[in-house]
């Protein structure tokens, strides 16, 4: 007797955003290919985990089991936050001047301009992960927030307005190691703002 319904596999997205002003269409590739591995990797840890259960070594001693369920949150948000992060880019957007998502940044941080500037130092923090500017659900302030690797910093049930990839795939291949600023100018060049007011609630 089978136990779990039919695994509901990931399928990877596709984004045309060649000939971005700063980030290379050789990035993106190399960058989508990675993105494709986190959802590979997500079905296939789902996958060993049906197996597992099936033959009753789901337990709390059986290493294997405890080793994929830990990686879950790696693999799940690599490939969620990639998502967001292109989705949340465009060729030719419009800049942010007006509207709801522009006065909500501007209350919560005195202004645009100051939004944007904490948002880009976060971005420029040491190390390897993501700046994500979160609504918070419950009060619906939104304050931004730096993410290690895919899964250290999210914070349960807010929802990621605008999503910055600041791994070193995401620039590397374009930049000097000490040129990370002008990645995250090229980004800001490319943030679709519709997008990102759409996620708002
Ligand atoms: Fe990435």
């Amino acid at each position: 007797m089978k136990l779990y319904a039919p695994l509901r596999t990931y399928t990877p997205k596709k984004w045309d955003l060649s000939g971005l002003q700063g980030i290379s269409d050789a990035t993106l590739e190399t960058h989508f290919s990675l993105y494709e591995g986190y959802v590979k990797n997500a079905n296939l840890l789902n996958e060993r985990l049906a197996e597992l259960r099936e033959r009753g070594e789901n337990k709390a001693a059986q290493p294997s089991f405890c080793e994929i369920v830990r990686r879950l949150g790696f693999e799940y948000n690599g490939m969620r936050l990639h998502e967001l992060y292109f989705d949340n880019m465009k060729k030719k957007p419009e800049e942010l001047t007006t509207g709801r998502l522009y006065e909500m940044l501007g209350q919560a941080f005195g202004g645009f301009e100051e939004w944007k500037r904490d948002f880009m130092a976060v971005g420029g923090m040491r190390g390897i992960g993501w700046a994500i500017s979160y609504q918070d659900p419950v009060n619906h302030q939104i304050t931004n927030h730096w993410v290690s690797d895919h899964e250290y910093g999210n914070v349960a049930g807010f929802v990621p307005i605008l999503v910055m990839d600041v791994w070193e795939h995401a620039w590397i291949r374009d930049y000097k190691p000490a040129e990370k600023s002008t990645y995250i100018e090229a980004f800001f060049r490319h943030i679709d703002w519709d997008a990102c007011e759409s996620r708002l609630s």
